[in-house]
């Protein structure tokens, strides 16, 4: 009985945290992960069934629901299916209840990649069917590219499928209008993801209902007011991105203790960064790029011990915006991208100390003085951008450092900086800085580090910053789960 699939909770979420991490390097698919659990149906209302030559039965009410649901996306072919529990498309899940009766536990469409099979929309004339609400079992519903040149609001009718939906996924469809407050009525839910549609107005507080959500995608919307002081424990996902949210970020994402990505950038967020995120302990990603944020960047900062990204890009916050020791409790930091933000003063010595970097940006501030001597330390070092910057000075690293990032360090742009003549940078005539005039006093101890450092082997993966900018959530159904594994082994 293929029908159907019943992995246990915990492996899905173990899953969905594979994919999170491995997200981080190869650059993300915009596929979606739907949690599903393996509990068995309760008992529903039975009056009529439909039996097949299998003696197999599926709820005639359930069955005629599902074929208005696939006219309504213009696929009047499934009219002829005798059983759709049996008739062996993608896209449909149903599962027996005790007496052996088949319910529609699962329903998507739109062509998510040449892999899958999940019955197409008529981009032109779909519609979201009100006979869904006849689906009294119905856990997952699931639409991608569906309404794209027939713009719709999203249906209210969808609130009153409140005791059973768990994921709710609209996708690129072209919604406009704004996210209705029945929603908030589906209190069982754990994935709502509407990214990228047209929706506007506000983010209803009716949403706070929600108390189980994992993952809500709201991105590449329109919406508009401030984001709503929410709190949900059980929340890995957040991201708000691309919208036109204004005011100052709530206190209350820092009880979203369970947070693991949390993406607000692209918006017009304004005032400081809420001392409450220290309580995200969890949180491997945290990207608040373009806004208009104000510094300093909180102490609290150092509290965030699982962080794996970090990017503010884009928000100008000024001198002083930098704690010289604000870093510090970020070991595991791979990403960390402050461009653009008109910082001042000195580089602080302590990013020195991240040794797991993989790609700094400080590239468009105002930094004086020097490159800090321990960033020659820093091993994994494969992109690093100080570029339009006011540093002096020799550059500190090695010809084997220089090597490892080629084309990815980029210094240029600041007049005082310049390296010594063997350092690998000699070779490189784009570099935009010169050589040193005179060698410092200092140069014959560097040499000995730089000896000892050209020991190691070096690294050959690569970083790319555009990589860390489309960390999307990895949402999707259970059956994309394993070739999605795939793929990224692939890579
Ligand atoms: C929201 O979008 C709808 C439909 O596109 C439009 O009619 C309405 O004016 C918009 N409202 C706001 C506040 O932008
Ligand atoms: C659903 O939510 C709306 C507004 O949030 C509310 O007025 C309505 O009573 C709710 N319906 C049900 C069936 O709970
Ligand atoms: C560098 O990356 C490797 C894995 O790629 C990791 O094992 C190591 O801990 C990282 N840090 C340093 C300082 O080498
Ligand atoms: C760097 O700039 C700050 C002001 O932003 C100034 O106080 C400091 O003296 C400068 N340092 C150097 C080495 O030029
Ligand atoms: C690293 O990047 C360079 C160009 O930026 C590319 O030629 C090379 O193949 C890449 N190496 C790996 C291991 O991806």
């Amino acid at each position: 009985m293929a029908l159907f699939f019943s992995l246990p909770t915990t492996l899905l979420l173990l899953l969905l945290l594979l994919l999170l991490s491995s997200c981080l390097l190869p650059p993300a698919l915009p596929f979606t992960v739907i949690m599903s659990d393996s509990s068995t149906l309760v008992d529903g209302p039975q009056s009529g069934f439909s039996m097949n030559k299998y003696g197999f039965r599926t709820d005639i009410r359930e069955q005629e629901a599902v074929y208005d649901i696939m006219k309504a996306t213009g696929n009047d072919w499934a009219t002829n299916i005798p059983d759709v529990c049996r008739g062996r498309w993608h896209g449909i899940e149903c599962m027996p209840d005790k007496d052996n009766v088949y319910h529609v536990v699962s329903l998507s469409f739109g062509a998510l990649s040449d892999d899958t099979a999940f019955p197409t929309c008529d981009p032109t004339h779909s519609y979201i069917s009100p006979s869904i609400t006849k689906l009294p079992h119905i856990r997952t519903l699931f639409f991608y590219r569906c309404f794209s040149y027939n713009p719709q609001p999203i249906p209210a009718f969808l609130g009153q499928l409140g005791p059973t939906l768990q994921t709710l996924v609209l996708r690129e469809n072209g919604h406009v209008g704004s996210i209705p407050s029945e929603l908030g009525n589906l209190t069982r839910l754990r994935v709502l993801d509407l990214h990228r549609n047209n929706l506007n107005h506000t983010i209803p507080i009716s949403l706070g209902l929600i108390a189980g959500l994992r993952s809500l995608d709201l991105s590449g919307n329109k919406l508009t007011g401030s984001i709503p002081g929410l709190s949900f424990p059980s929340l890995n996902i957040l991201d708000l991105s691309q919208n036109l949210l204004m005011g100052s970020i709530p206190p209350a994402v820092g009880t979203c203790h369970s947070l693991i990505k949390m993406d607000f950038s692209r918006n017009r967020l304004s005032g400081p960064i809420p001392d409450s995120i220290d309580g995200l302990k969890d949180l491997m990603l945290m990207d608040l790029s373009y806004n208009r944020l104000s510094g300093p960047l909180p102490i609290s900062l150092r509290s965030l011990i699982s962080l794996q990204a970090l990017i503010i890009k884009g928000n100008p916050m000024g001198s002083d915006a930098i704690p010289s020791d604000g870093f510090d409790g970020m070991k595991g930091l791979m990403i960390l991208i402050l461009s653009n933000m008109n910082l001042h003063g000195s580089i602080p010595e302590s990013l020195g100390r991240l040794t797991n970097l993989r790609v700094l940006h400080l590239d468009g501030n105002q930094f004086n003085g020097s490159i800090p001597v321990n960033f020659k330390y820093l091993k994994n070092l494969s992109e690093l951008r100080l570029n339009d910057n006011r540093l002096i000075g020799s550059v500190p690293f090695g010809r084997e450092m220089v090597w490892r990032m080629k084309r990815k360090l980029r210094l240029f742009n600041n007049p005082g900086l310049c390296y010594k003549a063997g350092s690998g940078l000699d070779e490189d005539s784009d570099s935009g800085i010169g050589v040193c005039d005179v060698p410092r006093p200092e140069t014959g101890r560097s040499v000995q580090h730089l000896s000892t450092l050209e020991r190691y082997v070096p690294r050959t993966f690569n970083v790319s910053s555009d990589a860390v900018f489309k960390i999307s959530v990895p949402v999707g159904l259970i059956q994309l789960a394993t070739l999605l594994l795939c793929t990224f082994t692939l890579m």
